[in-house]
This record gives C-alpha cells, sequence and structure tokens, in this order.
C-alpha cells in the first residue's frame, strides 16, 4: 500500500535568491507502508523544504501531497516531525515532553504512553530529567519519542543526527533503525551524508537542485556493513554526482 504520493510538487518563495525558478521543480515519487526513505542532497537542494510540504507546514505552489490518501494541507497527528535542535520544552521533564501530544489530543493513556516509549529509545531512569541535563544523543532520542507519542503513520526527520558527535551519530543509527523495526513506521528521513543513507534506507531518493536526480533501492541486507564492497559501490554511484567541492560537504 502506499502511505505517501508526491505529485507534481513544484515550490517557489516570494523572496529565494537562486538562480532556478522553482526550489522544488516537478517532485514525483511514491512511498510504500514500512518503507524507509533517506532524501539525499547537498545544501540548499530544498530538502527541508519538500519535508515542511509534506509535513503540512507550508503549501506547494503546485502540485498535491497525499499520506494515507488523505490531501496534505496542515499539521496533522498522523504526521510526526523530529527537527535537528530537538526543539523540546526545557520546562518540561522528558516524560512530560513526550505525553505533550497525547495530552493535547486528550488521550487518557498520555503517562502510559511516555512510559512506554521512554522504554523503547532506552531512556529508563531519566523520566524526570529535564532536557538540558541530557546530552544530546539523549536530548535527540526525547525527540523521536515525543514524535511517535500521537501514533502517527508517517514519521518525517529532518538530518535529526546532523548536530550529534561522530560516535553517537553511528549508535543513533543503528537505535534509529531498531525503533523502526519495532513501530513498522513509514519514514522519511533527510541527510546531506551519502553513507548515512546508504546505510539506513530502504530507497535513497537523490535530490538535485530542486529535482529527483535518482530514486534507488539498497539492495544490502541490515544491518549493513560500510566495508562491504556493495556498500561501498553504492556510495560511489552517489558520489559520482556531486562536485569536488559538493564531496566535502556529502562525504561526513
Ligand atoms: N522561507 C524561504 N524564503 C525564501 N527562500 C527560501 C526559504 N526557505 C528556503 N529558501 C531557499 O530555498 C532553497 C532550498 O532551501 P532548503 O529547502 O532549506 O534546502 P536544504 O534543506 O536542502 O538545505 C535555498 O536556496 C533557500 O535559500
Ligand atoms: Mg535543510
Amino acid at each position: 500500500m502506499k502511505n505517501v504520493l508526491v505529485k507534481n510538487l513544484y515550490k517557489s518563495y516570494e523572496n529565494q535568491n537562486i538562480d532556478r525558478n522553482y526550489v522544488l521543480d516537478n517532485i514525483n515519487f511514491e512511498v510504500g507502508d514500512n518503507e524507509f526513505i533517506c532524501i539525499l542532497g547537498k545544501s540548499g537542494c530544498g530538502k527541508s523544504t519538500l519535508l515542511n510540504l509534506l509535513a503540512g507546514f507550508i503549501k506547494p505552489t503546485k502540485g498535491e501531497i497525499y499520506v494515507s490518501g488523505k490531501l496534505v494541507q496542515k499539521p496533522s497527528a498522523e504526521i510526526g516531525v523530529v527537527f535537528q535542535d530537538h526543539a523540546l520544552f526545557p520546562w518540561y521533564t522528558v516524560t512530560e515532553n513526550i505525553a505533550f501530544g497525547p495530552k493535547l489530543n486528550k488521550d487518557k493513556n498520555a503517562d502510559k504512553i511516555a512510559i512506554r516509549l521512554i522504554d523503547m529509545v532506552g531512556l529508563n531512569g531519566y523520566e524526570d530529567h529535564y532536557p538540558s541535563s541530557l546530552s544530546g544523543g539523549m536530548q535527540q532520542r526525547v525527540g523521536i519519542a515525543r514524535a511517535l507519542a500521537t501514533n502517527p503513520k508517517l514519521l518525517l526527520m529532518d538530518e535529526p543526527l546532523g548536530a550529534l558527535d561522530a560516535l553517537t551519530r553511528e549508535k543513533m543509527r543503528l537505535e534509529l533503525l531498531k525503533i523502526w523495526e519495532k513501530t513498522k513506521k513509514t519514514i522519511i528521513f533527510i541527510t546531506h551524508s551519502v553513507s548515512e543513507a546508504v546505510y539506513l534506507a530502504d530507497r535513497v531518493i537523490l535530490l538535485e537542485e530542486g529535482k529527483v536526480g535518482m530514486d534507488v533501492r539498497i539492495e544490502i541486507e541490515r544491518p549493513r556493513d560500510t566495508k562491504d564492497q556493495r556498500f561501498i559501490d553504492y556510495v560511489q554511484m552517489f558520489k559520482d554526482r556531486f562536485t569536488e567541492q559538493e564531496l566535502l560537504e556529502v562525504s561526513k
């Protein structure tokens, strides 16, 4: 079943300062249920714009997005979003941050949901901590748990691991795959790292200057070994699409 359908999608901003007419220029793709998609591209190619459109935060100039068969016109509890700067409420504890969405929906099980998710993202013992007392990786776990709390069908993630140090980032990639396997969500994950995309995704969609440059299924079983020749070949295939200068950014 198709969870996401993006059809003839165009986006331009009033004050955009780029040398193309559209920030997103006729984007088309579908995402199946439970699929893990990575949107890969260099800075400025339109990744966050695409995510904000999928989340219903902004409106397309032309074209449509459907999630679970419904036209996306505004943000909804069916679509969870995780950002790089996790945007947690500093005055709420871990539990309160995670229970926030369900409470807003007047869900009587809000605290139970929070406890279950705390367990899933491995934050047992930190229930009453405030975000400022947690490491970056732990804050990001709270962000993921919070996005899952309203049980969305679709989880959108905009470079969620981008601010973490290399070691934490690698650990979180593995954690995220575990969470995905347990929850069976459809995930659209944005990254500018080629190896991160090849490590995580069922399918990598390469975004180039607002267009889909490649849409490639990664046919390697998980957990993936970055030293596997197939892994190296996929990484090289994507890297071939970038200039020397751009490679500095996408090789991280
Ligand atoms: N609100 C906005 N107004 C004008 N231009 C914007 C706005 N948001 C993004 N842009 C421009 O659109 C292009 C794509 O931005 P973005 O989607 O953030 O790319 P990415 O996330 O891939 O770095 C950039 O040139 C950026 O400057
Ligand atoms: Mg961005």
